[in-house]
């Protein structure tokens, strides 16, 4: 939240290039007074989805997109995954992230997942991740559809996908293009989606509660 003439508004994509500057600013904001909740959520989901299935949390290896400041990637440095990577359209949100969390990436890239060249979608395909991970940062005009899809593209068929999505986006008369997206996701097989968990994201400027969807699958194929 942030005060503009008087008038609280939410904070805006470019809003966090100063507050990653500012260290414990992101935690102070969004975790202890608007008591955001998802990394820890998604942590759990896929953590409950990978142990059903058997499935050796070492061998994980996490592309972590919309990564920010590290506090998904500490989430599942917690758990013990292989490794993560980290991307991020922000160059503060890569310096906040090896500023305050040194060692829960793997790597750390700054992209522009909605325009990449040949060359970083080659690299980024060459690391054969086996997990999606983009945690808060589909709902406020954050990362486009177009962006997400490279993302999806960029892991192994058979790969895990845990997001979350502010809850509007999966409903009918949605704009964002997300419905759409999920929908042809699911509808096209490209998907096989698990599960999907309504919860608190976090509170908004005045109080009012943001709910988001958490969502896990596993990639069958290119979308
Ligand atoms: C609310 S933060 C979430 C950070 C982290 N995932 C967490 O749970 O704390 C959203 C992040 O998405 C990033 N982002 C927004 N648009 C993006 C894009 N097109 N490509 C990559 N990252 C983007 C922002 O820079 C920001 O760091």
């Amino acid at each position: 939240m942030r005060q503009d003439q008087g008038e609280w508004r939410e904070i805006k994509f470019h809003d966090y290039a100063a507050i990653f500057k500012i260290p414990g600013l992101y935690e102070h904001l969004f975790h202890d007074l608007l008591r955001c909740q998802s990394p820890a959520v998604v942590r759990r989901l896929l953590e409950e989805e990978v142990d059903r299935e058997g499935g050796e949390r070492t061998r994980l290896r996490v592309l972590d997109v919309g990564a920010g400041n590290g506090l998904m990637a500490e989430e599942l440095s917690d758990w013990g995954v292989g490794f993560t990577v980290g991307v991020d359209i922000l160059p503060e949100a890569a310096e906040a992230a090896h500023r305050d969390r040194a060692g829960v990436y793997k790597d750390y890239h700054v992209l522009d997942l909605a325009h990449l060249s040949p060359r970083e979608r080659g690299a980024l395909r060459e690391s054969e991740f086996n997990v999606l991970t983009c945690v808060a940062a589909l709902g406020f005009a954050d990362i486009p559809p177009r962006a997400f899809r490279e993302a999806y593209n960029s892991i192994v068929p058979g790969g895990w996908v845990a997001i979350t999505l502010k809850e509007e986006f999966l409903q009918g008369d949605d704009r964002s293009g997300y419905c759409r997206l999920i929908r042809d996701l699911s509808g096209s097989g490209a998907l096989e989606a698990r599960t999907s968990r309504r919860y608190l994201h976090r509170l908004g400027a005045r109080g009012e509660a943001y709910h988001y969807v958490a969502m896990t699958g596993k990639k069958v194929h290119d979308a």
